[in-house]
């Protein structure tokens, strides 16, 4: 299961014996480099950065670090390995061993899950081409580049299935992922929140955590699929993943790390004051999250989803963790707790289990995310600043589904519509807040070196030191 890089598209599926597939990917590598040259990250392209590449798929060693120009990065294809007894553990198929070739009749449902999914990655480079320009350190600005060779490596990953899998239609579809751009009014991204922008380091942390964090929960059910080459692709995207949440849970958390300091020191809490004072005030960082937050709960679709239950019923979309649950993995008789909007209110509810499957992997989600809230709140407790973060209401300011119908308030009251309108502003990041923002953010890039607004790491990265030089420019 080693990695060949000398092949031209690094790999561990045996490119080399497929003459054909090697010509089409190597085919469509120029084009991806195209796409990474005018969308990939601005003013990067001559930097060399200190990142890491896979050398392997074993999840103990299978990175190696080192200075790499991003246009040479060596993109390539990485299957976690095969377990030759893996049988389907959900679903009509239960019990019967996975697919390694696409079934006939899903062949249409698992190409739009693959397209779906390989949409959000370039879709994030995308959003973040202009950050490097004000990062807060050589360091942060490390982070993002590897963040973004690693989404273009996702992108490669999706490709990989629709060309070995779905002959014509597949390469058609890997061609359109490099064509849709997000934000674009004509050919956007398939996804909502991956159309949104992301204008500063604060939410670039804040996606990182959230909406990386929705990537990591999707991976999680297509691990479990019956269609084997997806369950393996993502394992190993899994692996990658992780980086990119903690990039953005120590990012947000040296974020109010560095406004705490500076609260207890000039002994404030004066917005305006802490304004002045350069750094970003813990009430703006709440609006931030409570947008971050509820966009991204949007990405798990509808609360009751007929889609979701055939996804489920034929194999090709688990739970999270499917093997861990000790029902009958069919769950046909099976309810779920829903909310429901009843004459005005909130009401609880349930729902056919296997359709309310978005509603679910959107609860586990929800559990993950609090979590991280809480070691940023304890960061908050250790300075003695009495302040605490809160995850809103899941059916705050939500865009899909039954909830989008009301207004809600971040502690899930319904408010009327002139409510919403007055206070909208407290509890969610406003134009002022993103220009103020804005305004911090600098190009801090000498080695050692961090902006005001933020702390350095504690802990940098393959135990180097935080003034180490993450990137040199040439
Ligand atoms: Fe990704
Ligand atoms: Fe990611």
């Amino acid at each position: 299961m080693t990695i060949t890089y000398a092949d031209k598209i690094p790999n561990n599926v045996d490119l080399a014996g497929d003459k054909g597939l090697q010509r089409a990917l190597e085919h469509w590598q120029p084009e991806f480099l195209r796409w990474w040259t005018e969308m990939g990250p601005e003013g990067s392209h001559s930097a060399d950065v200190y990142l890491r590449t896979a050398t392997s798929v074993h999840p103990s060693g299978w990175a190696h670090f080192d200075y790499v120009k991003m246009p040479e990065y060596r993109w390539g294809i990485f299957l976690s390995p095969a377990d030759g007894e893996r049988k389907i553990n959900f679903g009509d198929h239960l019990g019967e061993p996975v697919w390694q070739e696409v079934p006939g009749e899903h062949r249409a449902n698992l190409r739009r899950i693959i397209v779906t999914q390989g949409d959000t990655e370039p879709a994030s480079v995308e959003q973040q081409r202009h950050l490097g320009l004000t990062c807060p350190s050589l360091y942060d600005l490390r982070n993002l580049f590897q963040v973004n060779v690693e989404e273009g490596r996702h992108l490669w990953a999706m490709v990989y299935l629709l060309h070995r899998y779905f002959g014509r239609d597949g390469r058609e579809e890997a061609e359109a992922l490099l064509q849709r751009r997000s934000g674009d009014r004509d050919n956007p991204r398939i996804l909502g929140a991956f159309n949104e922008r992301t204008p500063d380091w604060l939410a670039f942390f804040m996606f990182t955590y959230f909406t990386d964090r929705d990537g990591k929960f999707q991976l999680l059910a297509l691990a479990e699929s019956g269609f084997d080459p997806l369950a393996r692709t993502t394992r190993f995207m899994l692996m990658e993943e992780a980086h990119h949440m903690y990039v953005g849970e120590s990012g947000v958390g040296r974020v109010i790390q560095r406004t705490c300091e500076v609260m207890a020191e000039h002994k404030t809490d004066d917005i305006a004051r802490l304004r002045a004072l350069g750094v970003i005030d813990l009430p703006t960082i709440q609006r931030y999250l409570n947008f971050h937050f509820s966009v991204t709960i949007d990405l798990f679709g509808a609360d009751v989803s007929s889609n979701a239950a055939t996804f489920y019923s034929s194999g090709l979309k688990g739970r999270c963790a499917e093997t861990k649950f000790g029902d009958d993995h069919l769950l046909r008789d099976a309810v779920y707790p829903v909310v429901q909007v009843i004459d005005g209110r909130l009401v609880a509810g349930e729902a056919p289990a296997l359709n309310a499957l978005n509603e679910k992997l959107r609860d586990d989600y929800i559990k993950d995310s609090v979590a991280g809230v809480e070691r940023w709140n304890r960061i908050i407790q250790k300075t003695g600043i009495p302040f605490e973060l809160t995850v809103p209401h899941k059916a705050f300011n939500r865009k899909i589904g039954p909830l989008a119908g009301l207004k809600f308030a971040p502690d899930g009251r319904v408010v009327s519509d002139s409510e919403w309108t007055a206070k909208q502003r407290e509890w969610l990041a406003t134009e002022e807040d993103r220009a103020f923002v804005a305004s911090l953010m600098g190009r801090v890039a000498a080695p050692g070196a961090y902006a005001n607004w933020i702390s350095p790491p504690t802990l940098a990265i393959n135990k180097q030191p935080s003034d180490f030089e993450f990137v040199r420019f040439n």
